[in-house]
């Protein structure tokens, strides 16, 4: 797709058709229309008068200018009350004018970057257009015999004034970056088990690093051996797909210092093993990598964007599975920090990886470890699908992460880690156990986690509410969301604009 800024006059624009907001209460037509309006006559007054263009939030109205200007179609599209309008708003108005625009099968849009520019500030709002677009534009193809032909965007332009133009350019790249590392994110966590194994995931990984010059090791089955990963090695002994761990070295300063580690959990399909889970839904555990998928597309948009900080991502993958090999409940396990787990839940695995993929972050150089991981149904059940669950070790990188999800419009809602829930996962004859019972299951499964950063600056992100979507809205179909690639990306960017901490 096309993606283009230019400072060019409304009336002059030839895309298909040209997005223009209308606030709520506006008592006169967008003054960007006046020479659209004088060329036919005052028809648009007149509409706006009668109360047909209505600022009403994402109501759409389209207006055909019938051969009196270049410009061919318009459409209107209610941005609500000025002083309410957010980055947030503005992006699921740019996603539902995409949207309205597809239905209409028209394929180059543009938006005019004119008078919400005066409440969000010309680089947020270009960036709220093409990201709110991008993110509606995304569908997954599926696997069938005849793909069915739908319309998508081919080309979107933001129009600007000569002023403006290098800060809506900034904004669109940044957005861009964004929005592509998202829809990566989506399309893994939509892959189905068979065509998403193990090691296809980490083929797309090397894929990914080698795009843009990142170091990457893909280790096997042997290597995990040599480094006594019991935990990644244990969940994957049931399945006959060999387990990988992924690390990737992304270096945006001369020293490989002030790293930060992001583990993601890469279940490419979680059937409980032993412990089996129930069958109704299972399928959905195909998205059971929506942690590493996170990862990935972060690394997609940091890639592009090439911000001055140092990551190492790493991402444990292997399948859980039932079989005669599998690991069995009251097994125990040594993982490469030398702590043993008792084995209560074979359904409770992506905490058995992840507590080798934080050892191997630290051991790589990381400093400050961020785990992402489709972790918990008590996660979903604390605070449902919106709102992701994130628990920490250290105040200031918590911080950190707050601040970064509410600058990328993502909802994230920190857990207590007293002291107090550690009881409920030590073991009477290993150091820890994989389940803590019921109670606070989102918290003990963190805090179990949290136990491999062994002092570093850890924050745990649960996305097991947020990484899929049961129904399509705004800015995501059904299925994978892409939760948090934009939230890791902006910690990235925002640490290269504040320089490293310490
Ligand atoms: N992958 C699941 C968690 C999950 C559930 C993710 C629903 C997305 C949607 C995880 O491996 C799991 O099975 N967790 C168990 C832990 C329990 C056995 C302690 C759970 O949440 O039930
Ligand atoms: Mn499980
Ligand atoms: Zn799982």
């Amino acid at each position: 797709m096309k993606i283009e800024v230019k400072s060019e006059k409304l009336q002059d624009c030839t895309a298909q058709c040209v997005v223009v907001g209308v606030f709520e209460d506006e008592q006169a037509l967008p003054t960007s229309l006046k020479e659209v309006d004088e060329k036919m006559d005052g028809v648009l007054t007149g509409l706006f008068a009668d109360g047909e263009i209505s600022g009403k939030k994402k109501s759409t109205q389209f207006i055909h200018t019938f051969g009196k200007t270049a410009v061919r179609r318009i459409m209107m599209i209610g941005l609500g009350k000025q002083e309410e309008l957010s980055f947030e708003d503005m992006r699921e108005i740019s996603a539902r004018a995409v949207k309205e625009a597809l239905r209409a099968k028209i394929t180059q849009i543009a938006f005019v970057s004119n008078k919400e520019v005066d409440v969000l500030g010309a680089s947020d709002a270009a960036h709220a257009f093409v990201e709110g677009a991008l993110l509606a534009n995304y569908r997954f193809p599926g696997y069938h015999k005849e793909t069915e032909e739908k319309p998508e965007l081919e080309e979107l332009t933001v129009l600007c004034a000569e002023e403006t133009a290098s800060e809506v350019t900034e904004g669109v790249r940044v957005a861009e970056a964004l929005a592509r590392g998202t829809n990566l994110a989506r399309d893994l966590v939509n892959m189905p088990g068979n065509y998403l194994t193990p090691t296809v995931l980490s083929e797309k990984a090397k894929e990914i690093a080698e795009r843009y010059n990142m170091k990457v090791e893909i280790l096997d089955k042997a290597d995990l051996e040599v480094y006594g990963m019991g935990g990644l090695l244990g969940v994957s002994q049931g399945s006959i797909e060999p387990p990988k761990l992924i690390a990737i070295k992304y270096q945006g300063t001369d020293k490989w210092e002030n790293v930060v580690g992001f583990v993601g959990k890469g279940i490419t399909f979680d059937s409980g093993g032993i412990s089996l889970k129930p069958g109704a839904g299972m399928d959905e555990m195909k998205g059971d990598m929506g942690g590493a998928a996170a990862v990935l597309g972060a690394l997609e948009a940091i890639g592009t964007l090439k911000p001055a900080i140092n990551i190492a991502a790493v991402i444990p993958t292997t399948e859980n599975m039932p079989s005669g090999s599998a690991l069995k409940p009251g097994d125990v396990i040594t993982t490469m920090s030398g702590k043993t787990v008792e084995i209560l839940n074979t359904d409770a695995e992506g905490r058995l990886i992840l507590a080798d993929g934080m050892s191997y972050a630290r051991k790589i150089g990381a400093s400050y470890l961020i785990d992402l991981a489709t972790l918990t149904g008590a996660a979903i059940v604390a605070l449902g699908t919106c709102t992701t669950a994130a628990l920490t070790n250290d105040e200031a990188l918590m911080e950190e992460v707050m601040e970064a999800a509410g600058e990328a419009g993502e909802l994230l809602w920190r857990l207590p880690g007293y002291k107090p829930y550690m009881n409920q996962i030590k073991s009477q004859i290993a150091d820890l156990k994989n389940t803590g019972g019921r109670n606070a299951g989102a918290i003990t499964a963190g805090l179990f986690v949290g136990e491999f950063a062994e002092g570093t600056p850890w924050v745990h992100l649960d996305i097991a509410g947020t990484a899929w979507a049961d129904k399509a809205d705004d800015l995501s179909p059904a299925g994978g969301t892409g939760a948090m690639v934009r939230t890791l990306a902006t910690l990235a960017l925002r640490r290269t604009e504040q320089g490293e901490r310490d």
